[in-house]
């Protein structure tokens, strides 16, 4: 079973929002098991404080090492070591490929979400292995982020899914960005479904997606379209009839373009 032991001052928020839907379904099946954790309850004072003023001055508070090491080792006491990563600003940028390599490699990921100005870093020095970021912004509080990352990893646990082909055609999996999708009515608004998603014929499906892919890439995503191979065949055809099917658009309104 994959676990994962969030730390937290909104356990009840962020345990509710684990609990729905796929997350949930895979934790009635036991093949997750998802729990969250109030740092409150580890403080030794009756008022149950967590951070108190920073060293050398500056507003805002800090969250104590204590209370943190305290609430960490109830859950290494109790389920075993895991990797211990702290949700922070300052870590490196979360990806997919992070995610997968987090659900293959690791079985119990402890999860530590600061406040405030943020935690002590006597405590991540003593017990985080990694910090990762959620992108270059600040929030409020790491039970976001780290909500977001649970998410991302505990969906590619074998077994959440019901096939891996749930994910293996994502955006982020093969470096493209997903093909547009789309569902009933055959019209809506006037805007119908492309034809051949209603032809039934398989391959031509699979080759258009790929093709909408790439272009799609390649205009939302130049920096993910640079590291693309497209060198194969099947792709060097796609490349040149998207270059056909853009000129031949470009000539039909050419007002049209940029
Ligand atoms: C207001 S932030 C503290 C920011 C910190 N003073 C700094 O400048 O790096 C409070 C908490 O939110 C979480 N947090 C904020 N931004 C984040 C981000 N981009 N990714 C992950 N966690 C974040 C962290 O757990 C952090 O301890």
């Amino acid at each position: 079973m994959f676990r994962v032991d969030i730390m937290t001052l909104f356990d009840l928020t962020v345990g509710d929002v684990l609990s729905e839907s796929i997350l949930g379904r895979a934790q009635e099946r036991d093949i997750l098991r998802i729990e969250a954790h109030q740092i409150r309850d580890y403080t030794l004072n009756r008022q149950k404080q967590v951070d108190d003023y920073p060293y050398g001055g500056g507003h805002g508070a800090v969250m104590q090492a204590d209370p943190l090491y305290q609430c960490w080792k109830h859950i290494t006491d109790a389920y075993g070591g895991g990797r211990t990563i702290y949700l922070s600003p300052a870590g490196k940028t979360f990806c997919q490929a992070r995610a997968r390599e987090l659900a293959r490699e690791c079985d119990h990921l402890i999860l530590v979400c600061g406040h405030y100005e943020g935690i002590d870093e006597r405590f991540i020095e003593e017990c985080v292995d990694e910090e990762i970021s959620l992108g270059d912004f600040v929030l409020t509080g790491g039970e976001i982020a780290a909500m977001a990352v649970t998410d991302a990893v505990c969906r590619l646990v074998p077994g959440v899914l019901s096939d891996p082909e749930c994910f293996e055609e994502e955006s982020h999996w093969n470096g493209l960005l997903e093909y547009p999708q789309y569902s009933r009515p055959e019209e809506w608004h006037g805007r119908r479904v492309p034809a051949i998603l209603r032809s039934g014929d398989h391959k031509n499906i699979a080759r258009w997606r790929r093709k909408q892919a790439i272009v799609r890439t390649r205009d939302r995503r130049p920096d993910m379209y640079a590291r693309l191979d497209l060198s194969s065949k099947a792709d060097q055809k796609l490349l040149r009839e998207i270059a056909e099917e853009e000129a031949a658009a470009a000539e039909a309104s050419p007002n049209d373009m940029p």
